[in-house]
């Protein structure tokens, strides 16, 4: 299976999007010029290509991406090269209105925008398979194509015909009777019963709430038609060229799609991130998705794009301070990234875009932006042969499951406060703000490497993943679980006592009562702590060994943090220095140590390989402490002790 290293060969990648039908040729020579003075040695072509590459059915237009890429291979820039069927030519639309996709209101997406495709309609899947293989026949030996890219951030939804037929199918496969179908979506309730599969839907605009299994399933069902149509593409790129990996650009921690599955089918895995610059908790995001990103790839992963100054889909789009760009950066190679990548290349004067920046704004050769970017080049270029490929290492997983996601973000829940990439978000940043490195990790995957566990929150849980945690906790690791965990089964069917009686033994809890959630911005107060969020009437069991109470209120003397053994279950969300001080003590217990003591606050210390790369997340100087001698990589100079870094400052230190 062709991987990352076969492309990076000990450099990281560093380029962007490159979108030259957007310019005229002579911008083409100026482009390649500013490209090998920046060191960039990568770019994406094709994205948005289609209509230039099929401007009427059938007809081909490659001439032009003929030049390109062997300009690209003449400047020693190596071409990751896209499917550009994530916007089909406007003439697919018209001449074929089934290719186009409804909203669960019955409204058509038209083009004019783009990703109009609907994953299940049979012609767009041959139109879409027939650019792929002559873009694939016709650069199959090209020596500037590196990487495939297929299609871009597949994120659509469709409620039209050949959806609904195609789900019916899906739901035939997974459930093979009627009966079984009506079984596992509970359809006695409301009576929704189902007499025949023509009578199945999509989610459609109903007069009231929706059934939750019929959603969940039309969740799972059109990552499934993504997918589909992914490997489709991939198939075709991989029986032309089985030397050169695959991937497709996740949109990160996006709802659409399961991306443990999606992952499994790609030979790289890659990412596009954009924290917004003013948020105070940025990196932490940024740290969340490198961290899940990484863990999806089981390796070194792509950063295929991020943008070098202000994006344009935000209410108040902000630019990217000084130095800042170069922090995210070393931030993403830091967290296992071999590739730093942007949208885009060249600033659009025309188009839903144009304010968006790039690598070249607007202000163009002399503009601060490509200035900071062509240093980052070089910095790249230094630090990439001792970086590129490196590991990291994490005695900690947090667990995530889209379906669990899916399951638990319904209508008619307890509380539309509780948002899950919120929680994953508030567990996450206990961990990094302690400079605990963690993994992400499915529920059933493989745990037996890691110390600590922590599941922020898994409303649904299969019986194989509620077994292998049980398993986990056996072998004598820790377990931390947040609220609402184990409360439904893969058909979203609550679990007898309201959570799992296994999950409910191993914590210690006799009886679960009520959930008492709370509104935003109330506090439950606890020993020590407040909580937010949630709180719960649990009834412990005689064999817990430890237990942090609610103090006052209707649940008083009732616990709201529970221990057996090394099995711990917190039925609040805690405030966030409170859950940051449970964690470290856990993790402290389990025996995971941080990557360097006595951090100081805004600095993020990242191991990875031999390598401790230390980021100044603020505005101000800092000095940290690093016992012992160290190389630093990005100034050559030799570090004692400690180390000064100035606003938005980074070190990459090696032995
Ligand atoms: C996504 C897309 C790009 C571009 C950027 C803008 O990541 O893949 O084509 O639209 O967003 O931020």
């Amino acid at each position: 299976m062709p991987k990352l290293s076969d492309v990076t060969r000990g450099r990281i990648l560093f380029g962007g999007d490159y979108n030259p039908e957007q310019w005229p040729e002579e911008t083409w020579h100026e482009d390649i010029r500013l490209m090998r003075d920046a060191g960039v040695n990568s770019v994406t072509m094709g994205v948005f290509s289609w209509a230039k590459l099929e401007p009427r059915p059938g007809e081909r237009d490659f001439g032009w991406l003929d030049t390109l890429m062997d300009l690209m291979h003449t400047a020693g820039i190596g071409v990751v090269l896209a499917t550009p069927t994530s916007s089909p030519p406007p003439w697919m639309g018209r001449l074929h209105p089934d290719t186009l996709p409804r909203d669960a209101d019955g409204r058509t997406e038209w083009w004019g925008g783009r990703q109009h495709f609907s994953h299940s309609s049979a012609t767009y899947r041959r139109y879409a398979a027939a650019i792929t293989e002559d873009l694939a026949a016709r650069y199959a030996d090209h020596p500037a194509l590196t990487l495939w890219h297929i299609n871009n951030e597949y994120c659509t939804f469709d409620h039209g015909d050949e959806a609904a037929a195609a789900f019916r199918r899906w739901l035939r496969d997974r459930y093979g009777t009627l009966d079984a179908l009506n079984t596992a979506w509970g359809t006695a309730f409301w009576g929704q019963g189902y007499d025949c599969w023509d009578g199945i839907l999509p989610p459609r605009r109903t007069h009231y709430l929706k059934n939750p299994a019929q959603v969940l399933d039309f969740r799972r069902f059109t990552s499934d038609m993504l997918l589909e149509c992914f490997t489709a593409e991939r198939d075709i790129v991989a029986r032309h060229t089985p030397h050169i990996p695959v991937t497709t650009n996740f949109m990160p921690l996006w709802t659409g799609q399961d991306a443990w599955r999606w992952a499994e089918e790609e030979d790289i895995v890659s990412v596009d991130l954009y924290p917004d610059p003013r948020d105070p908790l940025g990196p932490q995001h940024g740290a969340l998705v490198q961290d899940l990103t990484r863990s999806q790839a089981r390796g070194p992963w792509m950063l295929m794009e991020q943008a070098a100054g202000p994006v344009n889909w935000r209410g108040v789009n902000h630019p990217k301070p000084r130095g800042l760009g170069r922090l995210w950066s070393l931030q993403a190679v830091a967290r296992g990234a071999d590739a730093v990548c942007y949208f885009q290349w060249r600033q659009s004067r025309q188009g839903a875009e144009k304010f968006h920046s790039g690598m070249v704004g607007h202000a163009g050769e002399r503009g601060r932006t490509y200035q900071e970017i062509r240093r980052l080049g070089a910095e790249l270029a230094l630090i990439g042969p001792e970086v590129a490929g490196g590991r990291i290492r994490s005695d900690i997983a947090i667990l995530h499951d889209w379906h669990a996601w899916w399951a638990g973000a319904q209508e008619g829940r307890p509380s539309t406060e509780v948002d899950h990439p919120a929680l994953l978000h508030a567990w996450h940043r206990a961990l990094w703000e302690s400079h605990l490195t963690t993994d992400f990790a499915h529920p059933e995957h493989d745990l037996s490497g890691y110390k600590l566990v922590v599941v922020p929150q898994l409303y649904l849980l299969s019986d194989t993943a509620i077994e292998n945690l049980l398993a986990h906790v056996r072998g004598g690791s820790a377990l931390v679980c947040g609220f609402m965990t184990g409360v439904a089964d893969e058909d979203d069917r609550v679990r007898p006592g309201g959570m799992d009686v296994r999950l409910r033994e191993l914590f210690g809890i006799r009886t679960l009562h009520e959930w008492w959630p709370l509104d935003a911005g109330e506090t439950v107060a606890c020993d020590g702590f407040r909580g937010t969020l949630w709180s719960e009437e649990i009834e412990a069991a005689p064999d817990v060994t430890e237990t942090v109470r609610y103090k006052g209120g209707e649940l008083d003397g009732l616990p709201a943090v529970l221990r057996k053994g090394q099995a711990w279950y917190v039925s609040t969300l805690p405030e966030p220095e409170a859950l940051r001080g449970l964690l470290a003590r856990v993790a402290a217990d389990a025996g995971v140590r941080p990557v360097l003591d006595n951090v100081p606050p805004g600095v993020e210390a990242v191991r990875r390989g031999d390598l401790l790369f230390l980021l100044n997340h603020g505005r101000e100087s800092v000095t940290v402490e690093c016992p012992g001698t160290h190389r630093d990589l990005l100034t050559g100079t030799t570090v004692m002790d400690e180390i000064t870094l100035g606003r938005y400052g980074a070190a990459v230190l090696g032995p």
